[in-house]
């Protein structure tokens, strides 16, 4: 084989997942990680590797909406996401997205009835993680993954995906 076919095959084999169906939880989040630097190393463009990484955890966990929220000087711009259509913009404290950019902390909501001023987008989602991701302490992005089932979201959700807000953070520099 060719060395060009061989990088060409590999490259291929980067972009397929490999996920168990037999994991859940931390288990699913430590297989599903690696996975994710791979398929974002060597590949400098952000949009790229967040549009990957949002398919990659769609697939993996099967959430019913799950994308990232940029922050554009004063308010959070939406970027690449998998789910259905949602708000474009969200201020500064405003909602989940706006509070955790603000406390610069992730929030887990296990009713979002029950959050006030929590911006329904699909009045489907019923419960909703929002984690930040930070550069240099500052707030760069936030990752929201919301469900259509109550209490739907755990400490080790909180922990697998504040793990991958470090990994995707340098590409924010
Ligand atoms: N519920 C979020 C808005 C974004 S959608 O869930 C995709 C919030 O309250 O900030």
């Amino acid at each position: 084989m060719l060395e060009s076919d061989n990088i060409i095959l590999q490259k291929l084999m980067a972009e397929q997942l490999n996920i168990s169906s037999v994991y859940s939880g931390d288990e699913k989040y430590r297989q599903l990680i690696p996975q994710i630097c791979a398929l974002i190393e060597g590949e400098s463009n952000l949009i790229a590797n967040l549009s990957n990484t949002s398919a990659a955890l769609k697939q993996a966990f099967g959430f019913f909406w799950v994308g990232f929220y940029i922050v554009d000087k004063n308010e959070l711009v939406l970027g690449p996401f998998q789910g259905s259509v949602a708000c474009t913009r969200i201020g500064f404290g405003k909602g989940v997205c706006g509070s955790c950019w603000e406390q610069s902390e992730t929030i887990i909501v296990p009713n979002v009835d029950e959050f006030p001023g929590h911006i329904a987008c699909s009045s489907d989602s019923k419960s909703e993680i929002v984690v930040p991701i930070l550069s240099n302490g500052k707030v760069m992005a936030v990752l929201d993954v919301d469900s259509d089932k109550l209490d739907d979201f755990s400490q080790t959700d909180q922990v697998g995906l504040e793990e991958l807000a470090k990994v995707l953070a340098p590409l924010f520099k």
